[in-house]
């Protein structure tokens, strides 16, 4: 046990009883979010030899070829789970999942995002519940879930993965901005709840990175995909890897990412909105159709 182990340890008292429940138990990681993007890079990452590595999405297709992928780089200790992790019940069927193989969440990587784009005003609502449900409900609900075993256990760690957009309001993706910032707060909390137990917990804070994420929410026509540099997938695994082992609660890639953090920390909403604004305003010629008749369901359309 290294020095940072020791200190992240420093008020953990051993549980006899309580920790035996995970005799004959071996640890894993857990990757929600990891057949593609960042949860595909971070999972290729944190894979060793000493843990299982369980890689879930929805798309059973995806994650067979994540699988692959993970195997041809010697990583032969691979299980995959489709599931779609807003359902009520993911918890408690990732919990089986891992009974069923002999193992427990050592790491908990909550990787599964989603964006969307447009006039909040005139998005389905069903965008928006979707966005809310994966990336505060479904993360929370795992957070919940996992973590008083790893208290038990007195060691292992949740990453969550946020975005600089958690930093700062950020209009025409306002749910996905809002949703970021719940992420961000919600990892220094528990970080500082539960110091002194043996937990790591790290916000992942990047810039925008080359992946799917991007087209999917409608996104790409904006002015950030144009102007703004992206990182790699492999380089934002990379230094999510070596901010975790350093025990680092907020990890931001690059210097051009850290730069931003700090901008969007230390100058005024009143400054930093429009600006964001103008570089994620989606640039196709929207009609706006006009709004008659508001309902609790949002606005209907001539
Ligand atoms: N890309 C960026 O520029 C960027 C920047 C900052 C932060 N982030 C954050 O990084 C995270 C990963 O983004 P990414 O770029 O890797 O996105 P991505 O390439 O679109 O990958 C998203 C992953 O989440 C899975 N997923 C989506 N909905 C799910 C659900 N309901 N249940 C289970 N799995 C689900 C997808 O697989 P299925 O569709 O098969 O389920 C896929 O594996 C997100 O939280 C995102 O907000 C991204």
């Amino acid at each position: 046990m290294g020095l940072i182990d020791i200190w992240k340890r420093r008020a953990w008292r051993r549980d006899d009883d309580a920790i035996r429940a995970f005799d004959g138990l071996a640890p894993a990681i857990v990757i929600t979010g990891g057949s593609d993007g960042i949860g595909l890079a971070l999972a290729q990452e944190f894979a060793s030899p000493d843990f299982a590595t369980v890689l879930i999405a929805r798309t059973p297709e995806k994650l067979e070829t994540a699988r692959n992928t993970l195997n041809a780089s010697g990583h032969n200790n691979v299980l995959t789970l489709p599931l779609d992790i807003t359902v009520a019940t993911a918890a408690g069927q990732i919990n089986t999942f891992l009974g069923t193989h002999g193992l427990y969440a050592d790491i908990l990587i909550n990787s599964a995002g989603i964006g969307t784009t447009g006039d909040f005003a005139l998005e389905p609502v069903e965008k928006l519940t979707a966005t809310t449900e994966l990336n505060v409900t479904a993360l929370t609900t795992l957070c919940r879930a996992f973590l008083p075993d790893m208290l038990v256990r007195g060691r292992g760690g949740i990453i969550n993965v946020s975005s600089l957009g958690g930093f700062a309001p950020g209009p025409y993706q306002a749910a996905y901005y809002a949703s970021k910032a719940y992420v961000i707060s919600l990892t220094r909390a528990l970080a500082h709840e539960n110091r002194g137990q043996g937990v790591r917990f790290a916000t992942l804070a990047s810039g925008p990175v080359n992946t799917e994420f991007h087209a999917r929410a409608n996104g790409e026509s904006a002015l950030y995909r144009h102007i703004l540099p992206a990182m790699s997938a492999e380089q934002i695994a990379r230094s999510t890897k070596r901010g975790y082992s350093l025990s680092r609660s907020l990890i931001v890639p690059g210097i051009f990412g850290n730069l931003i953090a700090l901008a969007l920390r230390i100058l005024p909403a009143m400054l930093t909105t429009p600006i964001v604004a103008i570089l994620l305003k989606p640039r196709m010629k929207v009609t706006r159709p006009k709004i008659t008749n508001v309902t609790t369901n949002g606005p209907t359309k001539d």
